[in-house]
C-alpha cells in the first residue's frame, strides 16, 4: 500500500517475552518491515528480555530464524536483515526475582531516547515487571509500556492489573494494545464515516435497520490450551476486538483524531450498551463449542478432544446487542465470533432500511435493502451494495450489485500488518488506537453480566460441527427478527 513514510525518532524497544510466540510471529517481523521501509532513525536498538539464558548472538540467530519464517522471502533483503540483526541484543531477566534488571538498566544506559517496554508475557507478571522497572529507575519521562490483552478476566481483575501498572506509569505512558485497531480497514471505517459527507447523515436509527459484526476463524485451539480454556470466545474476542469495532461503528463524531477525543466517544458507546440479564440471555445470546468436523479440506478434532478433558468453555458466541441512546435505539447489533467456522472472514455489515414504497411492479424482482460491507480480512475493502436496472431491453428488472472498493485493486503494494502501525504509534506516543483504562473497564462492565446471566439461566454450550457457521441457534437468533446473516463465505 503506497503511503508516505515518516521516520520516527531513535528508540530503544525492549521486548519482555523476546523469545515467545508474539515476538517471533509479529513483533520482530513488524520491526523489520518498519526498518526496511526507512522508518527508523539512528541509533535504534531492540533488546530481547526473557528468562531463557542466551547471548546476543543467540538472540540474533533466533530473530534470523523468525524473520526467515515470518517475512515473505521477496521482502527479506540480505543487507536490511544484517542491519536489523545488528540492532539486537539480549538480557536475561527474571520477573519474579528481579534478577537481571540491573543488567538491563546498564544496557539501556543514561540515554534519554524513547523507551518502549513491550510486555509480550502472561499478565500474571505485568505488575512484577513494571515494579522492577520502577525500582531500578528505568522509567524516564520518555518511556512507555505496552501491554497485550487479556487485561484481566473480569472487571475486578482488570482494575487490579490497571492499578498495578498505574502505580509505576502514568496513563499517558500506558499503551493497551488491541491489534484490531491497527487493521487498515478498521481505520478506514473512521475515514469512511468522517471524511465523506455521504454516510454520516444516514448513520442512525432512522436509516439503518441493523448492524452485523462477524469475526470468524477456521483455526482451533492452536497451542494455547491453557490460556484459551480459561478465557473462551467472549473474553478472548468480544470483550476487546468486537467491542472496539462496535465503538467505531456507533460512536459520535469525535472533535478530532486526538487520542482522548476519540476514546471519550468510544467510552460513551460502551456505557450505553444495554446489560443482558439472565432472563434475556437465552434469547439474545448463543454459546457454542465445536465438535469434530472438517476444516480447510481436512478432518479436524473436536474442542474436547483437542483439550483432552471436559470443558464448558465456549469457542463460539453470538449476541444481539443493543445500544441505548438516541442514535441507536431500536437498531440491533448482531455480533458473532468463533473458532473452526466455515471460513476465515471478519466483516462489518451495515444494513440500511428498506425503501418505503416501490414504484416497480412485481416483475422487477425483489428490491433488496442497501448494505455497506466493510471487509477486515481477507480481501480487505469496502463494498456498497445498491440496486440497479439489469441492463438490456425488455421490462424493468432490478438487481443488486456492489460498488466495489477492494484494497488489492485500488492500491499497490503490501498491506502492512496491524502491529507495524501500532508499534510506530507507540514510538510516536500517539494513543488514539490504544485502549484507555476506563474503556477496558467499561467493556468488562458489560461482559461480566453476560457470564452471570449464563450461570443464572444455566445456558448450556451448544455443539456445532467444525467447518460450519456455528450452532443453529445462532441462525435462529437473527432469523427470529426477520433478518439473516450476511453470506460471508
Ligand atoms: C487474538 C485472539 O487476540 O486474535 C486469538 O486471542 C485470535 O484467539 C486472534 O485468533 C485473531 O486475530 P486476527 O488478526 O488473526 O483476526
Amino acid at each position: 500500500m503506497t503511503s508516505q513514510i515518516i521516520p520516527v525518532d531513535p528508540f530503544d524497544f525492549i521486548i519482555f517475552g523476546g523469545t515467545g510466540d508474539l515476538s517471533e510471529r509479529k513483533l520482530l517481523p513488524s520491526l523489520y518491515y518498519r526498518q526496511r521501509d526507512h522508518q527508523f532513525s539512528e541509533p535504534t536498538r531492540i533488546i530481547g528480555a526473557s528468562r531463557t539464558k542466551m547471548s546476543d548472538k543467540e538472540f540474533q540467530d533466533y530473530a534470523r530464524k523468525a524473520l526467515t519464517e515470518h517475512v515473505k522471502p521477496a521482502d527479506l533483503d540480505k543487507k536490511d536483515l544484517e542491519v536489523f540483526l545488528a540492532r539486537l541484543s539480549y538480557v536475561p531477566v527474571d520477573a519474579k526475582t528481579g534478577d537481571g534488571f540491573a543488567r538491563l538498566k546498564k544496557a539501556l544506559g543514561e540515554s534519554d531516547s524513547i523507551r518502549a517496554f513491550y510486555l509480550a508475557v502472561a499478565p500474571a507478571i505485568f505488575g512484577d515487571i513494571s515494579h522492577h522497572l520502577k525500582s531500578h529507575g528505568m522509567i524516564t519521562p520518555n518511556s512507555r509500556i505496552v501491554v497485550e490483552k487479556p487485561i484481566g478476566r473480569d472487571l475486578a481483575s482488570a482494575k487490579a492489573l490497571n492499578d498495578l501498572i498505574g502505580d509505576d506509569f502514568g496513563e499517558h505512558q500506558i499503551f493497551r494494545i488491541d491489534h484490531y485497531l491497527g487493521k487498515e480497514t478498521v481505520q478506514n471505517l473512521m475515514a469512511l464515516r468522517f471524511a465523506n459527507a455521504l454516510y454520516e447523515p444516514l448513520w442512525n436509527s432512522a436509516h439503518i435497520d441493523h448492524v452485523q459484526i462477524t469475526v470468524a476463524e477456521t483455526v482451533g485451539l492452536e497451542d494455547r490450551v491453557t490460556y484459551y480454556d480459561k478465557a473462551g470466545a467472549l473474553r478472548d474476542m468480544v470483550q476487546n476486538h468486537i467491542l472496539q469495532l462496535v465503538c467505531l461503528v456507533a460512536m459520535e463524531p469525535p472533535q478530532s483524531m486526538d487520542a482522548d477525543a476519540v476514546r471519550d466517544e468510544k467510552l460513551k458507546v460502551l456505557r450505553s450498551l444495554k446489560r443482558i440479564n439472565g432472563k434475556e440471555a437465552p434469547k439474545s445470546t448463543v454459546r457454542g463449542q465445536y465438535k469434530a468436523g472438517a476444516s480447510s479440506g481436512g478432518a479436524v478434532k473436536g474442542y474436547l478432544e483437542e483439550l483432552g478433558s471436559e470443558s464448558t468453555t465456549e469457542t463460539f458466541v453470538a449476541i444481539k446487542a443493543e445500544i441505548a441512546n438516541w442514535r441507536w435505539a431500536g437498531v440491533p447489533f448482531y455480533l458473532r465470533t468463533g473458532k473452526r467456522l466455515a471460513s476465515r472472514v471478519s466483516e462489518i455489515v451495515i444494513e440500511f432500511k428498506p425503501i418505503p414504497h416501490s414504484i416497480f411492479g412485481e416483475s422487477a424482482g425483489r428490491i433488496q435493502a442497501n448494505q455497506l460491507v466493510i471487509r477486515l480480512q481477507p480481501d480487505e475493502g469496502v463494498k456498497q451494495f445498491i440496486m440497479i436496472k439489469d441492463p438490456g431491453p425488455g421490462g424493468m428488472r432490478l438487481k443488486q450489485i456492489p460498488l466495489d472498493m477492494s484494497f488489492a485493486t485500488a492500491f499497490d503494494g503490501r498491506a502492512p500488518d496491524a502491529y507495524e502501525r501500532l508499534i510506530m504509534d507507540v514510538i510516536r506516543g500517539n494513543q488514539t488506537l490504544f485502549m484507555r483504562r476506563d474503556e477496558v473497564e467499561a467493556a468488562w462492565r458489560w461482559i461480566d453480566p453476560i457470564f452471570n446471566a449464563w450461570a443464572e439461566s444455566r445456558q448450556e454450550v451448544q455443539g456445532y460441527t467444525a467447518g460450519t457457521w456455528g450452532p443453529s441457534a445462532s441462525i435462529a437468533l437473527i432469523e427470529r427478527d426477520g433478518r439473516t446473516w450476511h453470506e460471508s463465505a
